[in-house]
């Protein structure tokens, strides 16, 4: 058994069927492919191949550690590879949007592709709960890892278990400067908030027990139209969360998103929208190219492996007709939001659509405004 395991989530829009809506079987056989000889060569120990509605996502275990050349180097060529088999000659839409740049430099953050990883110590029973979004951004995490980790009306375990009781740090990043700061929890809680609830600015990078500091949660950060100084759609984020036992029960974990909480994103990445939780085969954006949705994948973590109800395919935990009253009303206010039109704030705000195509449209009028 591996003294330490690493647990690696990569994920890229490399095109998609109809629009910007759902991954091509043909993509994900391809890629699935790729990391299948990868644990063939032992380079991984193992992977689960999924997507959530146009996102291809790459979840892989290893021992190499965060932020390793091979296992980016991996993601990153199975993308590209993807790209050129698939979506280039089925002209698939999209075809390669999130490859930002024409050459690997080591590490795919602020390449384009969306990463999550943390290094663990495997417990005696490791389960984790792994997470995947479409038509939002990173920011959308905030609200319910506020509640999963910080919030006693949530989580019980911060009230019952003793190795929670004493709390969790957040690392919480500015992604507008590039900067991290830790709070620690419940100390500095009306300060975390303060900062997560500007979610399109700071972000949760990751969250420790206090305890003995163990990782506890991982999301991914990038800002795609930071990094690439335009609109290139939104940034589609994916978490994980290690869950029991001294970290929130799965229960915990899941119960924040039976409240669909309102998120950027949606329509050309330029709409508030409900996140609604559905199961993989509902992962694909419809209604107006949303509401964005959510995927939650259960797995056991045993010596390195990803233990699934049939081999590595997971507990599809959204697929529970318990979160049918979360979807029903998602989409409620998804008609509410929607009769709004392009009025604020169904439409984000000017800072929000810098980088979209609007300004475009308002700096034709830029001379036919006269002075009063
Ligand atoms: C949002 C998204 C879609 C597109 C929209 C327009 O993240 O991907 O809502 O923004 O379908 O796409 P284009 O400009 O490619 O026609
Ligand atoms: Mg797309
Ligand atoms: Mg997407």
């Amino acid at each position: 058994m591996p003294e330490k395991v690493t647990i690696s989530l990569i994920k890229a829009d490399v095109g998609s069927l109809c629009g910007h809506h759902v991954v091509h079987p043909k993509q994900l056989e391809v890629a699935r492919e790729k990391l299948e000889e990868a644990k063939k060569n032992g380079l991984i120990i193992d992977y689960y191949v999924f997507n959530c509605g146009d996102d291809l996502e790459l979840l892989m275990t290893h021992t190499k550690g965060e932020g390793h050349p091979d296992i980016h180097g991996l993601a990153w060529h199975t993308f590209k590879e993807v790209t050129e088999k698939v979506s280039k000659p089925l002209k698939l839409y999209a075809a390669g949007q999130d490859l930002l740049v024409e050459t690997f430099s080591g590490n795919v953050k602020g390449m384009g592709p969306g990463v999550a990883e943390m290094e663990i110590t495997e417990r005696p029973s490791e389960p984790i709960i792994v997470f995947a979004a479409d038509k939002t951004e990173p920011g959308a995490w905030n609200f319910p890892l506020y509640k999963i980790f910080a919030s006693p009306d949530n989580t019980a375990g911060l009230v019952i278990d003793p190795q929670m009781h004493e709390g969790f740090i957040f690392r919480v990043m500015d992604v507008i400067e590039g900067k991290v700061v830790d709070l620690s929890c419940p100390e500095e809680l009306y300060t975390l908030i303060a900062l997560l609830g500007t979610p399109g600015r700071y972000v949760v990078e990751r969250i420790f027990r206090k305890t003995d500091k163990a990782i506890a949660a991982v999301a991914s950060t990038s800002r795609l139209n930071l990094i690439a100084g335009k609109y290139v759609g939104k940034d589609d984020p994916v978490l994980i969360v290690r869950a029991q036992h001294g970290f929130p029960a799965v229960g915990e974990v899941l119960a924040p998103f039976a409240f669909p909480h309102l998120v950027a994103g949606w329509m050309r990445g330029s709409h508030n929208g409900p996140l609604m939780p559905v199961s993989l085969k509902d992962a694909r954006c419809t209604f107006f190219d949303g509401p964005p949705r959510v995927v939650a994948l259960g797995f056991q973590i045993a010596n390195g492996y990803l233990i699934g109800l049939h081999g590595s395919e997971p507990a599809d935990l959204f697929s529970d007709p318990a979160f049918d009253r979360a979807r029903m009303v998602a989409l409620e206010i998804a008609d509410y939001m929607r009769r709004m039109g392009e009025f604020m704030p169904a439409r984000l705000g000017p800072e929000e659509l810098e980088y979209t195509t609007l300004p475009k449209i308002l700096d034709k009028l830029k001379d036919r405004f006269k002075h009063v």
